[in-house]
């Protein structure tokens, strides 16, 4: 583990620390010497750099995305903190912990995991629990399952954010179970256990959160249909209607041909998980907006590209 987070770090402070390189820019002087300007990340957030001469010159051949130890000292320049950095060398792969770097879940993950197995229990149906069972009773899928995020940016993307944002969906169908009674609640609760889990295919999260070519190539939707139809095939008589309302419930979640859902809602249970899926996402958004400003005197966000909107960030005392 890092003993110095950006987040903690003040001017005057010495600096001996792993950081991910997460930008470069190597500039030329007009003397001829080199110097690089900077940005470097761990999980708290990134703070700039500046490198001068010879430590520009050893920038050379590191890549952006490595991992760097940096020795300097942190300065305020212009109202901003940064790090004139002394040296720069890059750090091996395996001497990297992903913790230091990815953000990673507030709540407890075992809980989290436990609540999710409690929406398990409430199954009756013996062919949803069944394909339900060879997902969450695999070892290597779950551990996937809980290490993975939800998205790359805006909301869950955080270690364990997918198994935060399944946990609320589950617990946002189990009202309106509550609410339309004439509602297969099995169906809602498999269709939210498994609605993303193609997500822990579409993301690789290592040093940070990106897509995979898999995910680029396809995306979740289509991964996690065919994680689905996969196991139902090995399922022997599985019913028909309930194989095609399930895969449906996958392939339509999303609920708009313009958010990537390559078939609409069409039956009601498939509606309330996209409503619910929606309706998890955007909030979170707009809790996520407001903590990052919690403790400056911001009254509204800047123009928010997903919410298409400004966000009133002030909260009740
Ligand atoms: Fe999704
Ligand atoms: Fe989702």
């Amino acid at each position: 583990m890092k003993s110095q987070y950006v987040s903690e770090l003040k001017s005057g402070h010495t600096v001996k620390e792993k950081f991910i390189l997460s930008k470069k820019i190597l500039k030329e002087k007009k003397d001829g010497g080199f110097y690089a300007m900077l940005e470097l990340t761990d999980r708290t957030g990134s703070i700039e750099g500046i490198a001068w001469d010879s430590v520009a010159g050893d920038l050379k051949t590191i890549s952006v995305n490595d991992v760097v130890f940096v020795t300097g000292n942190i300065n305020e320049y212009n109202g901003k903190l940064e790090i004139v950095v002394n040296s720069i060398s890059q750090i091996a792969n395996d001497e990297i912990d992903p913790a230091d770097f990815l953000p990673q879940c507030e709540e407890n993950i075992d809980t989290i995991m436990a609540e999710i197995d409690e929406f398990r229990t409430k199954v009756t149906n013996p062919f949803l629990k069944k394909i339900i069972d060879m997902f969450f009773d695999d070892q290597s899928f779950v551990e996937k399952f809980r290490l993975a995020p939800a998205a790359m940016r805006v909301h869950h993307a955080y270690l364990g954010g997918l198994a935060v944002h399944t946990l609320k969906v589950l617990k946002l169908l189990s009202g309106m179970g509550d609410t339309y009674t004439s509602l297969n609640t099995d169906l809602l609760i498999a269709g939210g256990l498994l609605h993303d889990i193609g997500k822990i295919q579409e993301y690789i999260y290592t040093k940070k959160i990106h897509t995979s070519t898999r995910g680029k190539m396809l995306g979740h939707i289509v991964i996690g249909y065919e994680m689905v139809s996969r196991k139902i095939a090995a399922i022997s008589q599985f019913p028909e209607e309930l194989k095609l309302k399930l895969l449906h419930m996958m392939l339509s979640h999303h609920g708009e041909f313009e958010w990537g859902s390559p078939k609409l809602p069409m039956f009601p249970e498939a509606l309330i998980l996209h409503f619910v899926d929606n309706l998890d996402s955007k909030v979170e958004m707009m809790i996520e907006e407001i903590k990052k400003h919690r403790g400056n005197q911001k009254e509204w966000s800047d123009y928010h590209p997903f919410l298409e909107r400004e966000i009133y960030l002030h909260e009740e005392d």
